[in-house]
């Protein structure tokens, strides 16, 4: 439950990366000695690849300081439940590693999410060119190695939307124990790719073109246990940027990497939103009384944004930009290349007042000086934070339901927005 109207004054810490953690956590799968992650942020996510690598037959252990550690000496399991898949498509991660440890893997089919059937045919296209034999039945795919195990190829994995995220991750980590070189071109380069290819290289994977479209890996024999801090989350830092921009306070996020937000600070300057940065910090710099109805929310400019693989704006960042732009002073165009039907959050904007009009993968955004509290419904982790967002710029009294979306990926949103000087308290729904 949230009330609207408060500033957000202060700092708060980005947690290590969700979508850099869960392959990470993956690949754990590949060696027989364990792997330890000092800064895994404590996320319902988490703990559900804890569910089903303990399912496999590893060993993992959760501390009370975030940190993880996995040990994957075996024997393992080669087949990972649908009970455990369903709740969290990342799940799909440990369909690589189990098929170059094992040379067997039978992974449930990822459900779809609220946001489009979300395919999987880059990955099995890369795991059929190292050699494996793939089939789905029964609602699992099933990926058999040849006898001599996986072979180096070179194989493209774009794929309409461009390149593929977890794709990337899942032939990356099949071909670091395949025979040979193996060559992915239009890899993904977001910066949980790149992280998880220095994990893998820590572990003792050779991998050269890291952070580049094109991966160039040669297959090693084993790898070995390692400890990788994950990087910071930057879709979290967003987030909370957007939270100080909105409320027009000086909100300072720490321990993140500005470059990695590149896009969306490229977006906060054209919609005139003042920020300083630092090596490792952005702060929202305070906005003076603006033309707002009651001199809050600030406005700001209209900006028109579309979604692009890294170093594009990203995706996940889409809804908290729609959010920001319901406020502006004209109408921005929100264009979700990635996702065409990531837009669960306009109706429930709608409900707040917001005047949002879809066009295929676009959105029409007309702003408007407030918007009114009221009920709303979390659908998807990132739309959900989104409404929270907007709850803490609109008039009066916002109450988010189905709030177990945003625990998925945002670890204590409401004490860290409470530190902030938000109104926000967490009742049982
Ligand atoms: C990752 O999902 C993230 N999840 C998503 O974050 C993120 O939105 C997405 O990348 C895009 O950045 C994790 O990393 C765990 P993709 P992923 O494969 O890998 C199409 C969050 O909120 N595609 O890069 O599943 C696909 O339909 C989550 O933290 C194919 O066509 O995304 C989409 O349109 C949500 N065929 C586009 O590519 C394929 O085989 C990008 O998808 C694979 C993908």
């Amino acid at each position: 439950m949230i009330e609207g109207g408060a500033r957000l004054d202060g700092a708060v810490k980005i947690c290590g990366a969700k979508n850099s953690v869960l392959p990470v956590m993956a690949a754990a799968l590949l060696a027989e000695q364990p792997l330890r992650v000092p800064n895994a942020p404590q996320l319902h996510d988490v703990g559900t690849m804890a569910v089903l690598l303990r399912e496999l037959g590893a060993s993992v252990e959760r501390y009370a300081d975030g940190g993880v550690e996995i040990c994957a000496e075996g024997p393992l399991s080669d087949k990972a439940p649908w009970e455990t898949v369903r709740k969290m498509r990342a799940s799909i991660c440990v369909l690589g590693p189990l098929l170059a440890r094992l040379g067997r893997a039978d992974v449930s089919l990822p459900g779809g999410c609220v946001f489009g059937v979300r395919p999987i045919d880059v990955h099995l296209k890369g795991f059929e060119a190292l050699g494996a034999k793939v089939r789905v039945e029964h609602g699992f795919i099933v990926a058999e190695a040849p006898k001599g195990g996986l072979r180096g190829a070179e194989v493209f994995l774009g794929t309409a939307f461009g390149s593929s995220v977890t794709g990337t991750a899942n032939v990356l980590m099949a071909a670091v124990l395949a025979r040979g070189r193996t060559v992915i071109h239009y890899a993904a380069c977001e910066p949980e790719v790149e992280d998880l290819c220095r994990c893998l290289v820590a572990m003792g994977a050779k991998i050269e073109g890291i952070g580049s479209p094109m991966l160039v890996i040669d297959g090693v024999e084993r790898l070995g246990g390692a400890t990788h801090a994950v990087i910071p989350d930057r879709i979290e830092a967003g987030t909370y940027l957007s939270a100080g921009a909105m409320t027009g306070g000086r909100v300072r996020v720490t321990d993140m990497r500005p470059v990695h937000l590149s896009a969306y600070l490229d977006r906060m300057r054209e919609a005139g939103l003042p920020f300083e940065c630092g090596p490792d910090w952005v702060e929202t710099q305070p906005q003076q009384e603006s033309s707002g109805a009651h001199g809050f929310p600030p406005r700001p400019r209209p900006t028109d944004v579309t979604t692009q693989t890294y170093p594009g704006f990203p995706t996940d960042l889409q809804a908290q930009w729609m959010t920001q732009m319901c406020f502006a002073d004209g109408v921005s165009v929100i264009n979700e290349v990635i996702y065409p039907d990531r837009y669960m959050h306009v109706a429930e904007l709608a409900r707040l007042g917001a005047q949002v009009r879809r066009q295929g993968t676009t959105a029409i955004v007309q702003g408007k000086a407030s918007l009114s509290g009221a009920k709303v419904m979390a659908s998807d982790l990132r739309a959900s934070a989104a409404l929270v967002l907007a709850g803490l710029a609109a008039q009066g009294k916002t109450e988010v339901y189905r709030v177990y979306h945003i625990d998925r990926g945002y670890e204590k949103i409401e004490q860290r927005l409470i530190a902030l000087g938000a109104k926000i308290t967490r009742a049982k729904e």
